[in-house]
């Protein structure tokens, strides 16, 4: 359906920005629990490069896909071009994942996939900001047009707050220490040097970087990435018709905790104290989990993509 003929001229070559490096992750395995149908809805609401939403379309399902930074958009549509009549593609936080799935006549669907945190291309794009190895400004921001960026929080909280911020969303033990250096450094300008001064402050152990919690934190906080998770999950069961899925990738234990609570806790009927002889609450499950335990990524996956070796995906179906 993509490859042209040969008497057909070359595409247009692809600017950096349009074209992706990212692999999806866990693609059989999200396609094996979502099980999509011909002329089923699904959204994918993180596009990222489109691998995922590629393959629901290819399963011949009609897909909406979201994403909130534009420039994935911008690439995901160009990608996505040869399924036109089948797949909408648009700008968008997943945190108000109901208001956009109705503005475009998705409600209700079939399947919902979120694949959590950030792409290879926005990884290795210096200029976003997300990659230590790099140096880029401190931005970190899925959507450029968002205020806050990673410069607002390293140079302007107060000691305490950086190191409660860095020590919550990057479960880093050294926290106060990196905090401290970097409040004696600022302002910062650049990763390279927000890296390096971390590096200064706490050495360097093994081969993970020193600072890679601390850029997964900062992450985390620009983006609020676990409120918007919060803020998705009942708004994506509440779309789902009867017997649809829900399928969610994260890539820490942060992530993984609220899928897994919220997955356990809305499959239980009643969640009243064991002490209590007769149900109070009132609570009705509204789901059935479909995984027990997370389903994580082959050897052959992580060998041929090292980035997926975190990877957790979790899947529930609506009842
Ligand atoms: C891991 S990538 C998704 C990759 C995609 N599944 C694929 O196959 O190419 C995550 C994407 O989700 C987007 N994202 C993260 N949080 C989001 C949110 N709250 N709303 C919308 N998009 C979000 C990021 O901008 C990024 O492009």
């Amino acid at each position: 359906m993509t490859t042209a003929s040969p008497a057909q001229p070359e595409p247009p070559s692809l600017s950096p920005v349009q074209q992706t490096v990212h692999q999806p992750v866990l693609e059989q395995e999200v396609l094996a629990l979502l099980a999509p149908q011909p002329g089923g809805r699904y959204i994918d609401g993180t596009a990222g490069g489109g691998g995922h939403s590629w393959a629901l379309l290819a399963a011949g399902g009609q897909v909406l896909s979201l994403d909130a930074d534009p420039h994935a958009v911008a690439r995901v549509r160009q990608r996505l071009a040869p399924f036109a009549e089948r797949s909408l593609v648009l700008q968008g936080n997943f945190r108000t994942l109901t208001a956009a799935a109705q503005q475009a006549g998705f409600d209700p669907v079939d399947g919902i996939l979120l694949d959590l945190g950030l792409s290879s291309d926005q990884l290795e794009l210096e200029a976003r900001g997300f990659a230590l190895m790099a140096d880029g400004p401190l931005d970190m921001r899925f959507d450029p047009a968002q205020e806050l960026s990673a410069a607002d929080l390293i140079n302007t909280l107060p000691e305490g707050e950086l190191a409660d911020l860095i020590y919550t969303y990057g479960e880093e033990r050294l926290s106060r220490r990196i905090a401290r250096a970097i409040v004696q450094a600022r302002p910062l300008h650049s990763t390279g040097q927000l890296a390096r001064v971390i590096e200064r402050a706490v050495g360097r152990r093994g081969r993970i970087h020193p600072a890679t919690r601390t850029f997964q934190a900062l992450r985390i906080a620009v983006n609020d990435e676990l409120g918007a998770l919060h803020a998705v999950l009942p708004q994506a069961m509440a779309l789902l018709r009867p017997g649809g899925r829900l399928a969610v990738i994260s890539f820490h234990s942060l992530e993984d905790r609220i899928v897994k609570q919220y997955m356990q806790r809305e499959a239980q009927d009643c969640l009243c104290p064991p002490e209590l002889l007769h149900c109070q609450c009132g609570h009705r499950a509204t789901l059935r989990v479909l995984t027990r335990k997370p389903v994580g990524p082959s050897a052959e996956e992580i060998a041929a993509n090292p980035r997926s070796r975190s990877a957790k995906l979790r899947a529930a179906e609506r009842l």
